[in-house]
């Protein structure tokens, strides 16, 4: 397993680009087999969680290649419906193919994704949309059995703004003849991404962004090139390490207005933040102040995405800070290995108490997660001595290179291959 050797002090200095972002990505990568024609997504990370998606759609049949940064996909050739179980359980959005299969197919076969250390993510709110699409939805074990011979359009609501079973839905009904409502629909921009391909490739999808979202089925997509959005929790991601060394930071290619909770909380209390159209400069304060409160909620409010990063900032800044994370249970496995590095912290079910030091100290930490990961090298940046963070294959699952990225920023992070 693949560790990082951070040695921490350096204040980040320079400018860096955003790539496509991860989430919306992978929802692209389902959308492309709603068409036999070709489809090239443009920009795109080559990480963990990229990689496996591809691996499923070449078990169904469609044909990948990379050219640079560039995803071809050519579904012409697509023959199976079902997503192969090893795969299913590898990857979450795995499930976000059942939306895309059963428009192509009106039958597919999956396998429930496997929990994470987030969290139990559970699928209800997928199978429900599901089933009043009148899609027969049967569980028989681990596997998934859908038949969308009878499918129709229809008004949803969905109990929570799930991402996941948003994008699923819409997939499953842009080729389903009449028209489907969702209500209490996600807001992500990855979701309005989405909305933006499908219109591209000729579907009918309105209201992406709001609470509502009115799909007309067509009989037919056709394929596209796209550039998927820049990743806000990669641009998110550098704002914080930017304050954590007190450093000076320029993002480029990216849209500040995906971040407006993150800049209105940090801006003026950790550092300042200047905005403009696509870039954010970032300039650290020798000593931030804590934020009293965050609180993580579907977009627009705090992303959860940041909150692990976000955490490890308090634990440097001059105060008290409640944080409260309101989406996945268990999402504080990076509290633990922040602590050993001399963080004060309590944590009780979703709430945390972080208590700010004068300064974390480097040691060995592991990774759980994805974003508890990336919090674990920011605050290895900011610590005195020698930070190592294993198991940094969580952190490769949704960041290209972080090391490369972090040292063109002056910062000292070697990757130690094992
Ligand atoms: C997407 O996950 C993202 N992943 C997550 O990013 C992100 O944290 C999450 O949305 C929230 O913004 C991708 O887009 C690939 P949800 P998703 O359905 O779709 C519960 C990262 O680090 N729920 O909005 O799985 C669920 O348990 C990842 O990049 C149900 O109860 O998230 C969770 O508590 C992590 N039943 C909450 O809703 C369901 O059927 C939010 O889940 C579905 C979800």
């Amino acid at each position: 397993m693949d560790k990082f050797q951070i040695y921490g002090g350096a204040r980040l200095d320079g400018e860096i680009d955003v790539y496509s972002a991860k989430n919306s990505v992978l929802a692209l990568l389902a959308a492309s087999i709603l068409t036999d024609e070709q489809v090239i997504l443009t920009d795109c990370p080559k990480i963990g969680d990229v990689y496996n998606m591809i691996k499923i759609l070449e078990a169904l049949g469609s044909k990948v290649v990379w050219q640079e940064n560039s995803i071809i996909i050519d579904s012409l050739g697509v023959y199976s419906h079902e997503i192969p179980q090893s795969y299913g359980k590898e990857i979450r959005s795995s499930i976000f193919m059942l939306g895309s299969i059963l428009a192509r197919f009106k039958k597919a076969k999956a396998v429930f994704p496997g929990g994470c250390d987030i969290g139990l993510r559970p699928i209800d709110l997928h199978i429900k949309g599901l089933r009043e699409l009148n899609i027969d939805v049967k569980e028989m074990g681990a596997n998934i059995l859908c038949d969308a011979k009878n499918a129709r359009g229809k008004k949803i609501h969905l109990d929570f703004p799930s991402v996941g079973a948003t994008e699923n839905i819409m997939l499953a009904s842009v080729l389903i003849n009449g028209r489907t409502v969702i209500c209490n629909a996600a807001k992500e921009p990855e979701i309005v991404c989405l909305q933006d391909m499908l219109n591209k490739m000729g579907a009918k999808v309105y209201g992406a962004g709001t609470g509502t979202i009115e799909i007309e089925g067509v009989k037919k997509l056709h394929g596209v090139e796209f550039k998927p959005i820049p990743d806000r929790i990669l641009a998110g991601t550098y704002l914080i390490a930017a304050a954590m060394t007190k450093g000076k930071v320029y993002i480029k290619n990216c849209r500040p207005n995906d971040l407006t909770s993150l800049i209105s909380k940090l801006n003026g209390v950790s550092c300042d933040i200047l905005a403009n159209d696509d870039t954010i400069l970032v300039k650290g304060y020798e000593k931030p102040q804590s934020v009293m409160m965050i609180e993580t909620s579907p977009y627009p409010g705090f992303p959860t995405d940041l909150q692990a990063q976000t955490l490890a900032l308090q634990t440097i800044s001059h105060g008290t800070s409640l944080i409260v994370e309101n989406i996945f249970e268990t999402r504080y496995k990076h509290v633990g290995e922040l602590i050993k590095m001399g963080a004060e912290i309590v944590v009780k079910d979703r709430y945390a108490i972080v208590r700010g030091v004068e300064k974390l100290y480097g040691t060995q930490v592991f990774a759980h997660d994805l974003r508890g990961g990336a919090a674990l090298v920011l605050a290895g940046l900011a610590a005195e001595g020698t930070t190592i963070v294993e198991d940094i294959h969580h952190v490769d699952r949704g960041y290209y290179k972080l090391e490369e990225d972090l040292t063109s920023l002056g910062a000292s992070v070697k990757r130690i291959q094992s």
